[in-house]
């Protein structure tokens, strides 16, 4: 079994607290996303699971067996660093193959190992070559492919793919996804990108300064986000939040009246997704006042203002809105996600 039980880990560097107190688990075979912003913790935690960090208090279990006092390379998992460590001496053959040589694998294992983790990154053509000799892309391929050579049960990763163009990154995305998965290897990757997280894992963990504020499987997350923070990380455009009054327990919404959650004070915040919208005619739809209409082919982007406050929204590519347009707006209620005005936590997060 590789399950990985992230148990109460603090660290703090002097008097700044990094990581304020995390527990998550990740189940065997699973693919977890640490997905915040720079600076959150992120790599500091892949660090301490990976033993190239210590702790402040804590523990880390894979299996049943605590591993937060074991040398790293005791501890049965595979790193791809941010920084895409390499080594420059080594070809690019050696370094794939560097792990393998470390467990005294045979010839033959680590020629079929390398040459299978090399077709899957395409880096097959630089086999022979020095990474100085390599671009930042194919430098990082290399050191995803060394850490896939070992075929480990737990692999960690952080921002393997930061230094590859648009089109490569989307193709690596899938195939990482697609060999992970039929490997079984449990994995913690690292990111910022919402979109990448969102695609790759079974569920995300979206952290925000030194603590994890939400897990949760992607679209449970991107539907029912626990806090503002969540809210407003995850989604292209991200989740509008608009401060309306409560009247009768009840918000307007043009003429139409929803239900607000039981026992809140005389004002709520709706988080609403851009694209859970459509067009109304006013008076009974919500008044939005449309600043700038972006066609997108896909999509027709609208920026503008409701009750005063920014907002965006989706609505299809056939619809005709222009710049400056007033709009009418109908809600999707059952997508509307009440956040409190004080605490910026969801409602069902609260009564939780
Ligand atoms: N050795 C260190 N000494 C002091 N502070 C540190 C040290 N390492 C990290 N930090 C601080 O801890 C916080 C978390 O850093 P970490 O590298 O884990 O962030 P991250 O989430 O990986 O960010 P990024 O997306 O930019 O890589 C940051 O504020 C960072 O400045
Ligand atoms: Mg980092």
């Amino acid at each position: 079994m590789a399950n990985i039980v992230i148990d109460r880990i603090r660290k703090s560097f002097g008097a700044f607290q990094a990581l304020k107190e995390v527990s998550l688990t990740i189940n065997d075979g699973e693919f977890v996303s640490l997905l915040g912003p720079s600076g959150c913790g992120k790599t500091t935690l892949l660090r301490i699971i990976a033993g190239l960090e210590t702790s402040t208090s804590g523990d880390v279990r894979i299996g049943d067996r605590s591993i937060i006092g074991l040398a790293p390379k005791d501890r049965g998992l595979a790193m791809v660093f941010q920084n895409y460590a390499v080594f420059p001496h080594m070809t690019v053959y050696e370094n794939v193959a560097f792990g393998l040589r470390m467990q005294k694998a045979d010839d033959t294992r680590v020629k079929a190992q390398v040459e299978k983790a090399a077709g899957l990154l395409h880096i097959e053509p630089y086999l022979d070559r020095y990474p100085n000799k390599l671009s930042g892309g194919q430098r990082q391929r290399v050191a995803v492919a060394r850490a896939l050579a070992v075929q480990p049960k737990v692999l960690l990763m952080d921002e393997p793919l930061s230094n590859l163009d648009a089109l490569l990154r989307l193709e690596m995305r899938t195939e990482l996804k697609t060999v992970l998965q039929s490997a079984g290897t449990t994995t913690i990757y690292v990111t910022h990108d919402q979109t990448e997280a969102m695609g790759l894992s079974d569920r995300i963990a979206v952290m925000h300064n030194g603590v994890v504020e939400q897990v949760g499987h992607p679209v449970e997350i991107y539907n029912h986000p626990a806090t503002r923070f969540v809210g407003g990380f995850i989604g292209n455009p991200p989740m509008n939040f608009i401060k309306v009054p409560v009247s009768n327990g009840q918000v307007a919404a043009g003429e139409e009246q929803l239900a607000a959650p039981k026992d809140v004070g005389n004002e709520i915040v709706l988080g609403l997704r851009g694209e859970a919208v459509e067009l109304a005619p006013l008076p009974q739809g919500l008044e939005m006042k449309v600043r700038v209409a972006e066609p997108m082919g896909s999509h027709l982007l609208l920026t503008g203002s409701i009750h005063d406050q920014p907002v965006r929204v989706i609505l299809p590519a056939s619809e005709t809105v222009k710049s400056g347009d007033t709009i009418g707006l109908k809600l999707d209620s059952k997508r509307i996600t009440w956040l409190s005005p004080e605490s910026g936590k969801s409602f069902p997060a609260l009564l939780a």
